[in-house]
């Protein structure tokens, strides 16, 4: 089964977050059933520089008022076709911002026109490979299944649309659409039209052949008015369309026994060795060796992932005998109370803002605690990466990290499968308890290396997962059983 997934990141090329690790790791899962996935993406130049022996596989002398050219490449065990387009992509920034962190203005081009090539394509561009589905990601590709239904070639070809955040929705004004090659019908409430805007994502979930999020709690909470962002009505309807199964993990690229960012590898059978990770983390964050757990939280400092409440509680955790390590970037004013805060208690509270990927797996490797405190969350990744590192998860129980972290309640220690704390409704008070009953079991010896253990054996590798889009992809083409694997 040939498939052609359609992202705006993926990892190891190109990250700001779990969309990239997703996109990046799930096609290495699929090749076990026999789906053979090439991956479209835009032409970054980190991207290109990372990315050895590219060939032309087209050109386009003039795409949407400038040339471009399609690129074909492996690069770690990655089927790659690269969209060069430097009047789009060539800039200094992330993906989606300039240098200031100020959104591209013509995002709404950069990103219709990487859709329109992948429907392109999907319709027979490319000589001699034509997918038989097409697997597309957030609002930045969900474009896609929109120009393939108004395309004769590719119409009749299925596609998958992943909602990994239904809170980015790609809204333009509705003046884009005769700019991007759509059709004026597309600018019906059907369609596009979005509250007097066109929103891209609406798009998606209007055309897609099936949806999926990426938890089964998330798939719920997006058809209800409280978390569906305005999309709820969009999304119910369309009943049976959409359906959620958990994103996995790359067993590699997250392994505490082998991981190179790590002074000290380590697995359950040997847990004194993260001691010495300890000892460098604090040293990285220039605080005290005193004992007591650290506490920290890796993450986008924004309103959906509780920033606020973790600069609210910080104080308490550095008053009470803990430190707390926070390694993020996001909304300023976040960021500035967090700082302050650490200011107020050099030794205890280290906060960097910036985003570094050896930083955060130093910090799996040798906190005691993860904090995620997420208003909502559609999967979470790293309440994942800390459970496989003995780093236990304190979680807001919404999302993907309701049913990935399991509470420790009586009952579930008692049963032996608890793996975290959780709490509800979000809130700083109720992080404030959540981060009381941590420190609780911390002075415990025994109850905290039972919780670390039965973290550490918990199994969220593509396995389960992987087989779950298998399924999902032969049930859309019948002629493609599934081998499991
Ligand atoms: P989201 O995609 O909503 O940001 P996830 O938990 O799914 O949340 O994924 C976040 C990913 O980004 C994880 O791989 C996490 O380690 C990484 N990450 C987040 N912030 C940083 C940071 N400041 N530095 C390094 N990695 C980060
Ligand atoms: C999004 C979500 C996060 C999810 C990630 C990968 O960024 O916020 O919860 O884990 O996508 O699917």
């Amino acid at each position: 089964m040939k498939i052609l997934s359609v992202t705006s990141e993926i990892f190891p090329l190109i990250k700001t977050g779990g969309l990239a690790d997703v996109t990046g790791s799930l096609p290495k899962a699929l090749k076990s059933y026999g789906a053979l996935i090439r991956t479209l993406v835009p032409g970054y130049p980190l991207l290109l520089s990372a990315v050895q022996e590219k060939q032309q596989v087209y050109y386009f002398p003039d795409l949407f008022g400038a040339p471009a050219q399609l690129l074909e490449a492996r690069h770690e065990g990655l089927d790659l076709l690269i969209l060069v387009a430097p009047s789009l992509y060539d800039r200094p920034g992330g993906p989606y911002v300039d240098q200031e962190g100020k959104d591209f203005s013509d995002n709404w081009k950069r990103f219709a026109v990487l859709s329109y090539v992948a429907s392109a394509i999907t319709g027979g561009l490319l000589p001699g490979w034509r997918p038989d589905l097409v697997h597309t990601h957030d609002w930045q590709t969900a474009l896609t299944s929109v120009y393939m239904r108004h395309s004769s070639n590719a119409r009749h070809v299925p596609s998958v649309l992943t909602i990994h955040n239904l809170a980015f929705q790609g809204q333009f004004p509705t003046s884009v659409v005769s700019q991007i090659g759509l059709p004026p019908e597309t600018l019906s409430t059907d369609c596009l039209e979005y509250f007097g805007y066109v929103s891209y994502l609406k798009g998606g979930i209007q055309t897609a052949t099936a949806i999926t999020t990426v938890s089964p709690t998330y798939a719920r909470e997006i058809v209800s008015t409280d978390l569906g962002m305005g999309l709820d009505g969009a999304l119910s309807a369309r009943p049976g369309v959409l359906t959620g199964i958990v994103n996995g993990i790359d067993m590699d690229v997250w392994n505490p026994a082998t991981d190179p960012y790590l002074p000290e590898t380590y697995d359950y059978r040997r847990m004194r060795q993260r001691t010495i990770n300890r000892a460098h983390l604090l040293d990285a964050f220039r605080l005290d060796h005193a004992a007591g757990p650290i506490f920290a939280m890796v993450s986008r400092l924004t309103w959906q992932k509780g920033g606020d409440m973790m600069a609210e509680v910080a104080e308490e955790i550095a008053m009470v005998g803990g430190k707390l390590i926070v390694l993020g970037k996001g909304d300023e004013d976040i960021e500035l109370s967090l700082l302050a805060t650490a200011g107020r208690h050099p030794g205890r509270i280290g906060v960097r803002i910036g985003y570094d990927e050896a930083t955060a797996h130093l910090i799996h490797g040798g906190a005691d605690v993860i904090i995620q405190p997420s208003r909502f969350e559609p999967c979470g990744l790293t309440q994942l990466y800390a459970l496989r590192y003995g780093c236990v998860p304190v979680v807001s129980r919404t999302g993907g990290l309701s049913e990935t972290i399991i509470d420790a309640n009586d009952a579930a220690m008692s049963a032996r499968v608890a793996t975290g704390f959780q709490f509800h409704p979000a809130t700083a008070d109720n992080l404030r308890l959540a981060v009381r009953r941590a420190l609780a079991a911390y002075s415990d010896p025994k109850k905290w290396a039972r919780l670390q253990n039965q973290g550490m054996k918990a199994n969220f590798s593509w396995e389960r997962s992987a087989e779950q889009y298998a399924a999902l992809y032969s049930k859309l083409l019948p002629r493609f059983a599934y081998a499991p694997a």
